[in-house]
């Protein structure tokens, strides 16, 4: 007769989420204890939300929801009358909206792709489920907002919805990804050794810092910049909800990274670490090429050059967060402006804000 303290039957070599109680045959599952979750590994039952030992997840799982927004709300009338007038931009501005929507476009369905089809099967603890969860819709409003962009502009659909696989500096950066999300989305990928947690930890390095924390930042700012010239301003608006998001997927996805490393300390060796920092060179190089890509002459008061220090800049930050020393010498941020609207220490004024602009319907201003 099996009591409550037994060991379940069975449960060597079953996945979590196969995990579930017996209702029929007398088997009783074991009662979840918080001190048994793991990030991943676990055997606890995924079912089971509660009791809680990941509360900074679902902290970041209410932020996400009480900052709720949709595309839709943003009114693009100024945008389209600046777009068709002849005068409204220059040359150099439009080609900079175009490739950045260029990346936007298919970025954030290859970040719900990562999400929903990878990283969610291999994490175990349901608190960062739930947040992952929230961030794939997140994914899937920011994906909608660009197309909203490009329908309300008229933009040739085919040319900015191709262009991450036709213009180099796009097609680049994306690929550099592809393979760290073939990685988690391989269905014959499972973790439970130093060698496959490690691919994982490498993922949502990448994920996180470089494609979310990197790859994403340019391309803001640019738009923020035409924003704050009181242009474009409600494809702006929808980019400044879009950071607003981004930073708070970021921020998890460094506890998710700084979570796993704490609970399987055999991972953070002088190999991995030295690779990894290598990734990050590699990636500022290559959003440092789409800077250039983007911005051939200077535009808006902005040119590739000073991105290299803000990319130096990012790159450090993201490096300490994770515990890595910081790559670059000194690098200052040359966008103070930028460093408001996404400093972290800010954050919660900036969301507190953002809840009284939704509940009140009003715009953001760009001063
Ligand atoms: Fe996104
Ligand atoms: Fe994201």
């Amino acid at each position: 007769m099996l009591t409550w303290d037994d060991e379940r039957p069975g449960q060597e070599g079953t996945t979590p989420a196969q995990s579930m109680p017996s209702d029929g045959a007398g088997l009783l599952a074991k009662r979840v204890n918080a001190d048994d979750k793991r990030i991943i590994n676990g055997k606890t039952d995924v079912n089971q939300l509660v009791p809680f030992k990941y509360k900074w997840a679902w902290d970041k799982y209410l932020a996400g929801c009480a900052n709720h927004w949709m595309p839709q709300e943003v009114n693009m009338q100024r945008d389209i009358e600046l777009w068709k007038n002849p005068a409204g931009l220059t040359d150099d501005e439009r080609r900079l909206v175009k490739r950045n929507l260029g990346f936007f476009v298919t970025a954030d369905s290859l970040a719900a792709n990562n999400i929903v089809l990878g990283t969610y099967r291999h994490i175990t603890a349901p608190e960062c489920r739930q947040y992952l969860l929230r961030q794939a819709f997140e994914e899937a409003i920011h994906t909608h907002a660009y197309q909203y962009i490009v329908e309300s502009l008229g933009l040739d659909e085919q040319e900015i919805f191709n262009a991450y696989n036709e213009v180099p500096s796009i097609r680049d950066k994306d690929q550099f990804l592809i393979p760290f999300i073939d990685t988690l989305t391989d269905p014959a990928f499972k973790t439970g050794t130093v060698e496959a947690d490690q691919k994982l930890l490498r993922s949502l390095i990448v994920f996180a810092c470089l494609m979310e924390g990197l790859f994403f930042y340019v391309g803001f700012t640019q738009i923020l910049a035409l924003g704050r010239q009181n242009k474009m301003t409600g494809a702006a608006e929808q980019y400044h909800y879009i950071l607003r998001d981004e930073s708070m997927h970021c921020n998890f996805g460094i506890d998710l990274i700084n979570a796993v490393k704490g609970e399987n300390q055999d991972l953070w060796t002088p190999t991995f670490r030295k690779e990894i920092r290598t990734l990050f060179l590699d990636a500022v190089e290559l959003e440092y090429r789409y800077a250039e890509d983007t911005m051939p002459r200077g535009v808006l008061g902005l040119n590739a050059a000073m991105f290299q220090g803000y990319l130096r800049f990012i790159a450090n930050r993201r490096a300490v967060q994770i515990g890595l020393d910081p790559l670059f010498a000194n690098e200052a941020n040359p966008f103070p402006w930028m460093s408001e609207m996404i400093d972290l220490k800010k954050e919660r004024n900036f969301f507190e804000t953002r809840v009284t602009e939704y509940q009140t319907g009003g715009a953001l201003s760009w001063e």
